[in-house]
């Protein structure tokens, strides 16, 4: 059997554990809003339409902010439309995904499920088609407590207080050319810095996040961000990066490694925001929000919007089906997440519920967790205290797309007021087991421990409406002697293990 060594010392400490890592996204987009979080006739539905049977889940995944309107269709959105009374809301095309939204959800009912679902919102603005004016109304009537138009328009809403909502995406994904009123680094660096500029006039300690790259194969990669930043460093505070992965072509080996492209997105967007600091002799930092990140089956039929005269509302859309080597891809890209705690401050997995989701629904009827739940809930739940790098001293394979990747890779975190110490790894190998041994001589408090996996010995098994508790975490054991753990990772699985006083 191969094995391999992890190192836990306190002295590797990265940064704190931040809650923001562990937050989500909802976009008006096939059946993420309408029959996702709001499906009125549900037996569950509060009065606004919410399902609880989701917000149950939400709570259960241990989400901290979750994203919104877009994506891709806030783009072409006009908040106006979706406040007030609803009858007289219009019904709008929306061009992303080529189908009708009827308004029924909007902003006020949004941070009303929010508050309810206990997640602190992260509001985008529409840059693509609209521009300074009309974020600035936006934050107008979700953050001024009243005396003006926009937010007494808010409280007549219903909404007396006022949303206070800190973090605010300048636009989404604005280097694509498929993105509405896509621009050049240029022009939209422009826009972000005037548009930065003018919302801190209303609040100064806004936190503004500037779009970076929809993914690291982006031709415009690290330029778009050096121009980006060169035009807007001093007025915002996070630059986004996307990221989503998928199997190709039966490549398990190079999808199983897909932590080390997100790795090199971070190091590289973190290079080039650090040069533009330099140039600008500036101490201040910027920081990254991973604010899409997931597999998905882009080139699936699934993911294909409706064409002609076809303009559905609510049309199933992206609704992968994720088997364990999803989950297990899900778990290594919150591994490479935790492990830039330092740099990487907000990360949002794309999205919450339907669409390439943890969270599924039939309309009206049941809700169940997809596999890539299980890795989510555990490190939101179990992550806390400080980020430790782990040395990781691990037999290696060949990737078709990485190179040589290790089959072990994992990231830990340290309690220092409980002493307690939880380890998130992952095995690569498709094959079979590999032993590791834990060292945490450096921690001689340690004395008890517990671990669990996420495996299959069909690495293709995928949850359903029926069956969502074949493949959950379940004990592994984990005998701990001499300050030395040993466990043995199935192949391709998920492990957690937690180590006390
Ligand atoms: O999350 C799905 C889509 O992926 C989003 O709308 C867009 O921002 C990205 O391309």
């Amino acid at each position: 059997m191969q094995t391999a060594t992890l190192t836990i010392d306190p002295a590797f400490r990265v940064g704190p554990v931040r809650r923001r890592t562990f937050g989500s996204f909802v976009e008006h987009l096939g059946r993420c809003v309408y029959t996702g979080i709001h499906d009125p006739g549900h037996p569950t539905a509060d009065a606004d339409g919410f399902r609880g049977d989701v917000i149950d889940l939400t709570q259960e995944l241990g989400v901290s902010t979750v994203r919104y309107p877009g994506g891709n269709f806030v783009s072409g959105y006009r908040w106006e439309d979706g406040v007030g009374p609803r009858e007289l809301r219009p019904a709008r095309l929306d061009l992303a995904w080529h189908s009708t939204d009827p308004n029924l959800v909007g902003v006020d009912e949004f941070m009303r499920w929010a508050a309810r679902a206990g997640v602190e919102p992260m509001m985008a603005v529409n840059l693509g088609t609209r521009g300074v004016q009309e974020a600035l109304d936006l934050l107008e009537y979700c953050n001024v407590r009243g005396g003006t138009r926009l937010s007494d328009q808010r409280r007549a809403n219903g909404a007396a207080e006022p949303y206070d909502v800190r973090m605010w995406c300048l636009g989404n994904e604005m280097d694509g050319p498929w993105q509405i009123g896509h621009k050049t680094a240029h022009e939209y660096g422009r826009l972000a810095a005037e548009t930065a500029r003018a919302m801190r006039m209303v609040d100064p300690d806004l936190e503004l996040v500037a779009c970076g790259s929809s993914s690291s194969a982006m031709p415009t990669f690290g330029e778009w961000e050096r121009v980006v930043l060169g035009e807007a460093y001093e007025q915002v505070d996070l630059i986004s990066a996307h990221a989503y992965y998928f199997e190709e072509d039966g490549d398990l080996g190079s999808f199983l490694a897909s932590a080390v492209d997100l790795d090199h997105f971070v190091e590289s967007v973190t290079a080039t925001a650090d040069a533009v600091r330099a140039r600008k002799k500036t101490s201040k930092r910027i920081h990254l929000s991973f604010d899409e990140w997931n597999v998905w089956y882009q080139k699936r039929a699934a993911s294909r919007p409706p064409t002609g005269h076809d303009w559905p509302v609510a049309p199933v859309l992206l609704e992968d089906r994720y088997n364990v080597a999803d989950a297990v891809v899900v778990g290594n890209l919150l591994i490479a997440l935790l492990r830039h705690t330092d740099r990487v401050h907000s990360a949002s997995l794309a999205q919450l519920v339907n669409v390439i989701a943890p969270i599924m629904t039939e309309p009206g009827g049941r809700s169940w967790r997809q596999t890539i739940f299980h890795p989510f809930a555990q490190a939101a739940r179990y992550a806390v205290g400080d980020v430790l790098r782990v040395a990781v001293d691990a037999p290696t394979y060949e990737t078709a797309k990485f190179g040589d990747a290790a089959l072990v890779d994992a990231v830990a975190t340290h309690d220092a007021e409980s002493g307690a110490v939880t380890v998130f790894a992952v095995n690569r190998a498709q094959t079979g087991p590999v032993r590791v041994e834990v060292d945490v001589r450096s921690l001689p408090g340690l004395r008890t421990a517990t671990a669990t996996t996420l495996c299959h010995p069909d690495h293709t098994w995928t949850a359903t409406a029926d069956d969502d508790t074949t493949v959950v975490p379940r004990a592994l054991p984990a005998p701990l002697a001499d300050m030395r753990l040993t466990v043995e990772l199935p192949a391709v699985s998920w492990n957690v293990v937690r180590l006390a006083g």
